[in-house]
């Protein structure tokens, strides 16, 4: 850790680095999960659900890397090998077992809401004390409530074709 952030720093490191060290390691998941699903989409609005996937699987590897960059600068080692990654993470590696495209969404809807708790979190502890781990973590929160509208958009547009097929009630 650089002097000059030393001098400035008002937060416990130890614990901002291992948060930090969660998130890390749930991008990477987060990543696999969206880029294999991406792979594997059938079902209804496939070709730009798998698009939007791998979209998101490109920002969740960005994330990765804007996280990993913090915690060397904050003087910490980001999580040194994939087969830490399972055990370090606190959300849960959403196996896409099923690819079918409603229970992909499904699938990365729960992951999205707990990587935006995990930025929350980020946020909160360095809130007004480290403006630069606050400042990457809002930025990335920010993408991650943009993916979540992205997913419930899909959801809500198969949810109302769906009802456009199935036949009315007639009444006057
Ligand atoms: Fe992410
Ligand atoms: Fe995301």
């Amino acid at each position: 850790m650089g002097e000059m952030a030393q001098k400035i720093a008002k937060v416990d490191y130890d614990e901002l680095i291992k948060t930090l060290n969660v998130a890390f390691a749930e991008e990477w998941l987060a990543y696999y999960q969206y880029w294999l699903g991406s792979l594997l989409a059938v079902g209804p609005h496939r070709t730009s659900i798998a698009e939007e996937f791998m979209e998101h699987a490109n920002e969740e590897l960005k994330h990765a890397n804007m996280v990993a960059n913090r915690i060397i600068e904050l003087g910490g080692t980001p999580v040194l090998s994939p087969e830490k990654w399972g055990e370090t993470a606190i959300c849960r590696y959403e196996e896409p077992s099923n690819p079918y495209t409603v229970e992909l969404l499904k699938q990365n809807l729960i992951s999205e809401r707990c990587a935006i708790a995990r930025y929350e979190k980020i946020c909160e502890m360095t809130f007004g004390k480290d403006y630069e781990t606050h400042r990457i973590a809002t930025k990335i929160l920010h993408e991650e409530l943009e993916h979540e509208q992205e997913i419930t958009d899909f959801q809500d547009d198969i949810i109302s074709e769906q009802e456009h097929l199935s036949p009315k009630k007639l009444t006057n």
